[in-house]
């Protein structure tokens, strides 16, 4: 009887293992910190405008100081939050809630209070991207050099790295967009906002959406309801570097003077490197203050990454080893073929990729 309850244990306890992974809890498998809304109110000086570092799609981030002296993050959902809003908020939780990584936003802790939901992050001093290149948290910042542009896309692709190659199942981010890349004291830069990624798990429908992610940085699959794979966060990394390269934004607004053909920096960059003419695209404040070989590298990788098809786009093991040059980039035929050599491209890339192991 001792034996077969013995043995009843072992296998309850090792099936039960086998099916666990640190995603499948709806709480986070980290410690988070449970903060309650009075603590938060008070280390916010009552949620005051006055300490609001920026606004999104779902709510307001306050910088915060904590009883114990330590600067955080808030970010505070709106009282009148969306389903979309609470299922970010639960994302958020249980996938950043359960990964660590440099190379990622810490969260620290959580408020969960009637319909209150407050998720609280170490604070990055220099905010984001966004705000650094386009100036608009009116930070007196001034023009990023190209070495400091250069660390963040490598720390980008790190973090990428991370989430799909790393984590295990793999995570993808879902969201990559200058808004969502933060940077420490010394502008090293860390993903956040995890509030549209989804753990990968073969087909998986939880991740078929109707419309996710942000307009211009979504992957053309993507286009209404689609999958969300590694491919597509590689797509955005895409469009970031341009970005980052550029200094503006992938879609120019009205009332700027700029030529139609430049309106749009994914097709824009598509044409120059037709054109033979990448180096146009670098962000004029730089001037000639930039390592040529580099930004080349990255405006190449960049349009290896916005291929329409997902599969001709590099896979992030692939671009970290391209970044340390010890992998060459196939040139870019298919984009501008009429009809598309893809078994063809796909059969020598495979084989590049032999050669460079
Ligand atoms: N941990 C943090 N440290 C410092 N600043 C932060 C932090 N998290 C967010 N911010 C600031 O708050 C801003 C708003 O962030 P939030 O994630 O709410 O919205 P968003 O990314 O701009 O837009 P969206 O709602 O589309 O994601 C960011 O752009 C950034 O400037
Ligand atoms: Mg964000």
């Amino acid at each position: 009887m001792t034996i077969i309850y013995i043995l009843y244990h072992l296998w309850d306890t090792l099936f039960r293992r086998s099916r666990t992974n640190p995603f499948d809890t709806a709480t986070p498998t980290l410690k988070l910190q449970k903060f309650s809304y009075k603590e938060l109110k008070s280390a916010t000086n009552q949620f005051n405008a006055d300490n609001s570092i920026g606004k999104g799609g779902f709510g307001t981030v306050f910088r915060g100081i904590l009883r114990d002296g330590k600067s955080v993050a808030i970010k505070k959902l709106d009282a009148a939050s969306s389903l979309q809003a609470e299922r970010e908020f639960q994302s958020e939780l249980t996938i950043l809630g359960s990964i660590r990584s440099p190379h990622v936003v810490s969260l620290l802790g959580y408020c969960i209070e009637k319909n209150k939901r407050v998720l609280v992050y170490e604070y990055m001093p220099n905010r984001s991207l966004q705000d650094l290149l386009f100036n608009d948290g009116n930070l007196n910042s001034g023009c990023m050099n190209w070495e400091k542009r250069f660390q963040v896309i490598q720390d980008v692709v790190m973090a990428l790295e991370f989430l799909h190659n790393e984590c295990d199942p793999p995570v993808i981010h879902g969201d990559i967009k200058p808004s969502n890349v933060l940077l420490d004291w010394d502008f090293k830069a860390k993903i956040s906002d995890f509030g549209l990624s989804r753990v990968k798990v073969d087909r998986d429908l939880s991740s078929t959406t109707s419309m996710r992610g942000t307009l211009c940085y979504i992957a053309p699959e993507f286009g209404g309801c689609g999958y969300l794979m590694e491919k597509g966060d590689i797509y955005s990394l895409g469009v970031l570097i341009l970005v980052i390269v550029s200094g503006r934004r992938p879609l120019h607004v009205l009332n700027s003077p700029m030529k139609f053909e430049k309106a749009n920096l994914i097709s824009w960059s598509r044409q120059l490197a037709q054109a033979g003419n990448i180096l146009e695209l670098v962000d004029e404040k730089l001037k000639d203050a930039y390592n040529k070989e580099q930004v080349t590298l990255c405006i190449n990788l960049a349009l290896a990454c916005l291929q329409r098809l997902p599969e001709l786009r590099p896979d992030i093991g692939d671009i970290v080893k391209i970044l340390r040059g010890e992998m060459d980039l196939l040139p870019l035929t298919f984009e501008f073929s009429p009809s598309p050599p893809s078994r063809f491209y796909s059969r020598s890339r495979r084989k590049h990729s032999e050669q460079s192991l």
